[in-house]
């Protein structure tokens, strides 16, 4: 990663280590939530949103700050959820034990459902934004988590267990699941920014090939990936009989539709290369589809 990027990584994780505050019942539901926040991942989605704001307004990232964390939180509550026996079942996550195996299921959904509600706490709170500008973000969020967002695509993908799927519903599950909330670490950026229409669209449209490109690859990383590297359990796909591209299209031609997905991303960073630079994002990208965690 270049100086730009880990210096966006590090001043990330520096505020969400101080994201959650002891509450006054003394239980041990902040744990539970700290447990999952600081685990480890690789914050794709929020250096996705800081980066691209660094581009549209350089130095103006600290602003994406906060939106970012709230981006964080809603992603773990969505892995803590998703590793539940009742969903995926899984027992490792970014490298240890799932919340669940920790502390126990009642705990983990209440984990979820905190780290959920703290998001929009964090944006709300947020005084580097105008109000008008905290209340786009939220609703932005709420539509990219939601029914018609993350949680329509979970529910999408436990319906299609064991079921034989076509394509544009394997591309449903995928734009929603996984591609709701990366596109949202970009359209934040353009909230936060302001930037006019015709630019957002662009962004947008690249952004949506991101999210299927990362879900293809973690389709592609659970079958021929490794537990070490991905710090989670291969092989849960097939254990829960899910469709992926790689079970519908098998492996090369999953793989060929992944790199035209590349490709078509590239071709709008070129684009966007006229007016800004685009070395974090063209970096990120080269991320998504080559990594091997
Ligand atoms: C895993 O996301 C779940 C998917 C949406 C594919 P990540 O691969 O970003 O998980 P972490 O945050 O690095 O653990
Ligand atoms: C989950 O997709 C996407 C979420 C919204 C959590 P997966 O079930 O494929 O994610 P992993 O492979 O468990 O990380
Ligand atoms: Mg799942
Ligand atoms: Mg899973
Ligand atoms: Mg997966």
């Amino acid at each position: 990663m270049n100086q730009s990027l880990n210096k966006l990584l590090a001043t990330f994780n520096d505020a969400l280590d101080h994201s959650i505050e002891k509450s006054q019942l003394h239980t041990q539901l902040e744990e539970s939530m700290i447990y999952s926040l600081k685990a480890g991942g690789k914050r794709v989605r929020p250096l996705l949103l800081l980066a691209t704001l660094d581009m549209l307004q350089p130095k103006s990232e600290d602003k994406g700050l906060n939106t970012a964390i709230a981006l964080e939180m809603i992603h773990t509550y969505s892995l803590i959820h998703d590793d539940l026996p009742a969903m995926d079942d899984d027992n490792l996550r970014r490298g240890k034990p799932t919340n669940h195996k920790v502390y126990g299921e009642w705990l983990a959904i209440l984990a979820g459902d905190a780290l959920l509600t703290k998001a929009f706490e964090y944006i709300s709170n947020d005084t580097t934004l105008s109000a008008e500008t905290r209340i786009q973000l939220v609703s932005a969020l709420s539509l990219a988590s939601g029914h018609q967002g993350m949680v329509g695509g979970q529910t999408l993908d436990m319906q299609s267990e064991s079921k034989a799927v076509d394509l544009s519903t394997l591309e449903q599950i995928h734009m929603h699941k996984t591609g709701a909330l990366i596109r949202f670490a970009i359209e934040a950026a353009t909230i936060i920014a302001h930037v006019d229409n015709d630019i957002q669209k662009q962004l947008i449209t690249f952004a949506n090939h991101l999210g299927i490109i990362f879900q293809i690859k973690d389709d592609l990383l659970d079958l021929f990936g490794t537990t070490e590297a991905l710090g989670k359990q291969t092989g849960s796909d097939d254990m829960n009989d899910k469709s992926t591209y790689v079970t519908l299209l098998g492996r090369e031609k999953a793989e060929s539709i992944l790199a035209q997905h590349v490709e078509e991303a590239e071709q709008i960073l070129s684009t966007l290369s006229q007016t800004y630079n685009t070395e974090n994002l063209d970096y990120l990208l080269k991320l998504f589809y080559q990594r091997q965690n």
